[in-house]
C-alpha cells in the first residue's frame, strides 16, 4: 500500500521481444555484445558493439550510457563492475541506477536483457529497480512538469526460469511495498502525520488482510494503564499520544518475533527545545514506527504465515503549558521511575513503555526496537550504518548478517555495564533519561532502554528476553549514499527484518 500509488510493475517474459528501451547490464571489460542479441534492431546492435569495442563504455559499477538507434530502438547500458565481484548487491544497485537515470526519452517501458546472471541476481536487479522507483508527490499539483510516469519493466529470461523468477519478483514486489509504505509514513508532513493519524492509517491498512489485527491504545487508555513514559512525552501536544499494536497471524501458537518502534511524529525537543536549524527533519522522528508498520506490510503482503507482533509508541513532543518539565519524575508501565533531565531525550521514554509491554503482555522469541534515538549515533556512524546493540551476541550477529544480506548495514555497538550504571544513578529516581556527560550518548541511550526489557520468567534463573536495539537516526533519512532512494525517508530495515524473520 504505497499511499502515493502503485510501484512499478516488473514482469517476466521468456520471449526475446524488446518493448520500449532495452536495458543491458554489462560487466566491466566486455568488448562486444554477448550472444543475447536476438530481437535487437541491427543498427542499434552495431552502435552498442562499436561503443563497447572502442572502450567508450567501460561498464564500471553504476555507470550508464544511453544510445539511440539511428533506425529505431533505444538502449541504456548499465555497468555491473567486474564480473568476479558482481554479486546481488551490485545487481541491486545497477537496477536502482537504471531507474534513477531514466529520463523522458527512455519512455515508460523497459526491457531488461541479462547474460550470465543467476536467479538471485536477476531478482535483486528487479528489487533495485522497484525500490528506486519511488517519489513522494502527494502534495504537488499534477502538471506537465510533474506528471505521473508509470514505469514498467519486462525481464527476458530462459523459458525454464520464468515461473521461479516470476514468483521471486512478486515476493520482492511485496517486500518493496513495505519499504515504500515506511517511506510514505516518514515523508508525510507532520501537520498530517500525528499519533492518531498514524493509528487511523494502521486501522485502514489492516482492513485489507484477514490475518492482521490492529489495536489502538488511545491517550485515555494509556493513562489508565499507567504508560507514564508515553503520556509524559505526548501530553504537551493537542494531538494526544497513543500506542498502536499490529498482530500478524495472531492465531498461531508459540513464541514469535516482536518489533517495537519509536514514533515521535514531531520532535521539537519539548521544553528542552531544539535549535531551529533543520528542525523540520524531526518529522522523521517516527521512523522507528514506520519501520515496524512497513515490516508488517511486507510480511503480510508476501504471505508470511508466522506470528509477528509490532508495537508502535506514538507521540508528538511539544513545548506547552501542560508539557513535562526537566526535573519531573515519571512512573513508567514497568513501575520503574525516571528522572527526566532533558525532555529532548523523549524517544527512550516512550520506548520504556513499549518494551515493557512487549515483554510482559506477549511471549516473544525476541524483541527488536527501532528508533531515531540519538544524534550521537549519527556522530559515531554517519549515515552509513545503523547502530546495533543487543543483550545477546549471537542474536546481534544474526541481525548484522541479515542486514548484510540485503545491503542494509547495521553496525555492532557496545552494551556496557558502565553505561547502565551511568543511567541508573539518579539521586531521586530509579533511572535518569540523560547520561552524566555528553560522551557515548548512543550507548547510554541503549543502556537506558535495557532497563525496560523484562526478564523471561521469575526467580533466580530468570533471564532477560533476547533483545536488540537499532538506532536509525543516521539511516532513516539523509543517507545520500543509499542508492535505493532519491531523497527523504529511506525505509531502511524493512528488508533486514523480513530477512531475519523469514530467513529468505
Ligand atoms: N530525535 C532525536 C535524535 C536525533 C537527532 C535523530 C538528530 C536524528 C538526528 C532525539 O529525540 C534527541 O533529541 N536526542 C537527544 C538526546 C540527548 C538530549 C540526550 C540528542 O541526540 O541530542
Ligand atoms: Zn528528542
Ligand atoms: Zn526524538
Amino acid at each position: 500500500m504505497a499511499l502515493d500509488g502503485e510501484s512499478m510493475q516488473v514482469t517476466i517474459s521468456s520471449g526475446n521481444n524488446i518493448n520500449g528501451t532495452l536495458v543491458l547490464p554489462l560487466f566491466e571489460g566486455e568488448e562486444a555484445l554477448p550472444e543475447i542479441d536476438e530481437g535487437i534492431p541491427s543498427t542499434l546492435k552495431s552502435q552498442i558493439n562499436r561503443v563497447l569495442a572502442d572502450g567508450d563504455f567501460k561498464a564500471k559499477a553504476n555507470a550508464t550510457m544511453t544510445l539511440m538507434g539511428t533506425e529505431g530502438g533505444k538502449a541504456m547500458l548499465v555497468g555491473l563492475g567486474k564480473e568476479s565481484k558482481a554479486d546481488v548487491h551490485a545487481y541491486r544497485e545497477a537496477g536502482a541506477t537504471v531507474v534513477a537515470s531514466c529520463k523522458k526519452v527512455h519512455g515508460d517501458e523497459l526491457t531488461v536483457v541479462f547474460h550470465g546472471a543467476d536467479m538471485a541476481c536477476m531478482t535483486s536487479f528487479a528489487e533495485g529497480m522497484m525500490l528506486r522507483d519511488y517519489s513522494y508527490d502527494l502534495y504537488k499539483k499534477k502538471d506537465d512538469d510533474h506528471e505521473d510516469t508509470n514505469l514498467s519493466a519486462r525481464i527476458n529470461c530462459d523459458e525454464g526460469d520464468a515461473t521461479t523468477l516470476s514468483a521471486a519478483i512478486d515476493r520482492a514486489a511485496s517486500i518493496v511495498s513495505g519499504v515504500h509504505l515506511s517511506r510514505d509514513l516518514g515523508n508525510c508532513p507532520p501537520n498530517d502525520m500525528y499519533p492518531m493519524a498514524f493509528a487511523e492509517k494502521a486501522e485502514l491498512w489492516a482492513k485489507q488482510y484477514d490475518n492482521v489485527k490492529v489495536e489502538v491504545i488511545d491517550y485515555e487508555a494509556a493513562k489508565r494503564h499507567g504508560m507514564g513514559g508515553l503520556v509524559a512525552v505526548g501530553m504537551g501536544s493537542s494531538r494526544k499520544p497513543c500506542m498502536v499494536i499490529f498482530t500478524l497471524n495472531g492465531d498461531q501458537k508459540g513464541q514469535h518475533p516482536m518489533l517495537v518502534g519509536k514514533g515521535i511524529t514531531f520532535d521539537t525537543g519539548g521544553i528542552s527545545l531544539k535549535p531551529g536549524a533543520n528542525m523540520d527533519e524531526m518529522k522523521y522522528d517516527m521512523g522507528g514506527s514506520a519501520t515496524v508498520f512497513g515490516t508488517m506490510e511486507a510480511l503480510a503482503s508476501s504471505g508470511y504465515p508466522g506470528k509477528v507482533i509490532g508495537i508502535t509508541c506514538m507521540a508528538e513532543n511539544m513545548p506547552a503549558a501542560n508539557a513535562q518539565r526537566p526535573g519531573d519524575v515519571i512512573t513508567t508501565l514497568s513501575g520503574k521511575t525516571i528522572e527526566v533531565l532533558n525532555t529532548d531525550a523523549e524517544g527512550r521514554l516512550v520506548l520504556s513503555d513499549g518494551l515493557w509491554k512487549a515483554g510482559t503482555d506477549y511471549d516473544p522469541e525476541y524483541i527488536v526496537d527501532f528508533a531515531t534515538l540519538t544524534g550521537a549515533c549519527v556522530v559515531a556512524l554517519g549515515h552509513e550504518a545503523t547502530g546495533l546493540w543487543s543483550n545477546d551476541d549471537d542474536f546481534r550477529t544474526r541481525i548484522h548478517e541479515a542486514g548484510n544480506d540485503v545491503g542494509e548495514l547495521a553496525w555492532p555497538m557496545p552494551l556496557l555495564p558502565a553505561f547502565e550504571k551511568e543511567m541508573t544513578d539518579s539521586k531521586i529516581a530509579d533511572t535518569r533519561n540523560l547520561g552524566a556527560g555528553r560522551w557515548g550518548g548512543a550507548n547510554t541511550a541503549a543502556a537506558f532502554l535495557k532497563q525496560f526489557v523484562p526478564n523471561r520468567g521469575e526467580g533466580d534463573d530468570a533471564e532477560q528476553i533476547t533483545w536488540a536495539h537499532m538506532d536509525i537516526a543516521g539511516t532513516y533519512w539523509g543517507a545520500k549514499t543509499n542508492k535505493m532512494v532519491g531523497h527523504g525517508a529511506t525505509g531502511i530495515h524493512v528488508r533486514t527484518m523480513v530477512r531475519l524473520i523469514t530467513g529468505e
